[in-house]
C-alpha cells in the first residue's frame, strides 16, 4: 500500500508494474534471499485454487478488453489447461519415485486447473466460448507428435536416468519464470484493474512454482556433470517458449510480440535469461532472448502499450 503514496510512483502505469513485479512478492523474496531449499509443508499450507468470486468480471460487459489481451488470455488459457498433459510427460521419467516431487506436483497441477477455469472465466465474460468447448478440439488436433511423446520421455529417461529429472527441472524453471513474466507484461498491457488483480493471484502462485523448479534444478544440476551437460544441451538444442508444441507459430508469435515486443517485454526477457544464468551449468544460453527475437523477426507486429 505505501506505493500508492509515493510521489514519484504518481503513475498508474509504474505502479502497476512494480505491485505485479515478482519481486514484490514477500515470499518469493524471502525464499530468494536465503537462497534456500522449497519448503515443502510451507506450500503444503498455503496451496489453494485460485478465487475470483469477489471480482467484478461482468464489468467486462461495458469495459472489455482489448483483442490482442484477448488473443494472449485465450493462449495462456489453453496452455494451462494443457498443463495435466505436461504432467503425464513427466510422471514417465525418475520424477514419479522422488516423494518431494509427487507432492509438489500433486498441488501444482491443482493449481494451474484453477488458472485455466479463472482466464475461462474471463474469456466467458466476453461470450466466447472458453474450457472443455476449446481444450477438446484442441487436444484431439494434436495429432501424432502428441500420442508418441510418452514414448519418446519414457525411452530417453530410461537411458539417462535420475539425471534426467534435472533438464525437467530446469525446463519447468525457465517455463515458470516466462509465464509469470507474461502474466505481469499483460496485465501492464491491458491496464484493466479487475485482469490486474486477478493475474496478480495467478503471479503469486506461479512464484512459488519457480522456486520449486529453480530449486530443484540448482540441486540435481549442482550434484552431476552428466546432469549440467544434457541439460544445456538440450535447453539449447530443443527448448521452445511455453505453449509453443501445442499451438499454432502463429499465435506464439503474436504473444512474443505482443508481451515480450517492446523495451519493457525485452528487459523483463533479460531478467529471466539472467535467472537461468545462475543456474549451475547454464550461464550464457540466452535462451528468452533468442526466442523473442527469432519470433519477431518471423512475424512483426505492431506491439501497443498500455
Ligand atoms: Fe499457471
Ligand atoms: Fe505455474
Amino acid at each position: 500500500m505505501w506505493l500508492l503514496f509515493l510521489p514519484e510512483l504518481n503513475s498508474t502505469s509504474l505502479r502497476s508494474r512494480l505491485l505485479t513485479s515478482p519481486i514484490f512478492n514477500p515470499i518469493s523474496i524471502w525464499l530468494r534471499i536465503r537462497d534456500m531449499a522449497f519448503d515443502i509443508d510451507l506450500y503444503k499450507e498455503r496451496t489453494a485454487r485460485l478465487r475470483w468470486d469477489d471480482l467484478d468480471l461482468g464489468s467486462f460487459s461495458t469495459n472489455p478488453l482489448d483483442e490482442g489481451v484477448l488473443r494472449c488470455l485465450r493462449y495462456m488459457h489453453d496452455v494451462e489447461f494443457h498443463t495435466v498433459c505436461y504432467l503425464r510427460d513427466l510422471l514417465l521419467t525418475p520424477a514419479h519415485s522422488d516423494p518431494l516431487v509427487t507432492s509438489f506436483l500433486s498441488f501444482w497441477v491443482y493449481e494451474e486447473y484453477w488458472h485455466g477455469e479463472a482466464l475461462a472465466a474471463v474469456i466467458d465474460a466476453h461470450g466466447e466460448s472458453s474450457g472443455s468447448q476449446r481444450i477438446a478440439p484442441m487436444r484431439l488436433g494434436l495429432g501424432a507428435k502428441d500420442k508418441i511423446r510418452p514414448y519418446i520421455m519414457s525411452l530417453a529417461s530410461t537411458l539417462v536416468g535420475s539425471d534426467f529429472v534435472a533438464l525437467h527441472m530446469s525446463w519447468g524453471a525457465v517455463n515458470e519464470l516466462t509465464t509469470q513474466a507474461g502474466y505481469a507484461q499483460l496485465s501492464q498491457r491491458a491496464n484493466n484493474p479487475v485482469l490486474s488483480t486477478l493475474l496478480s493471484r495467478i503471479m503469486k502462485q506461479e512464484g512459488m512454482h519457480i522456486d520449486f523448479y529453480c530449486s530443484q534444478a540448482k540441486q540435481r544440476l549442482e550434484s552431476s556433470n552428466k546432469a549440467r551437460i544434457l541439460t544445456r544441451a538440450a535447453l539449447k538444442k530443443f527448448w521452445a517458449p511455453v505453449g509453443s508444441g501445442v499451438m499454432s507459430g502463429e499465435e506464439t508469435a503474436f504473444l512474443a510480440n505482443f508481451l515480450f515486443g517492446d523495451e519493457f517485454g525485452m528487459e523483463s526477457v533479460e531478467r529471466i535469461d539472467r535467472r537461468v544464468d545462475r543456474l549451475p551449468g547454464l550461464a550464457g544460453l540466452y535462451l528468452l532472448q533468442s526466442a523473442v527475437t527469432q519470433v519477431r523477426s518471423q512475424a512483426p507486429v505492431l506491439v501497443k502499450t498500455a
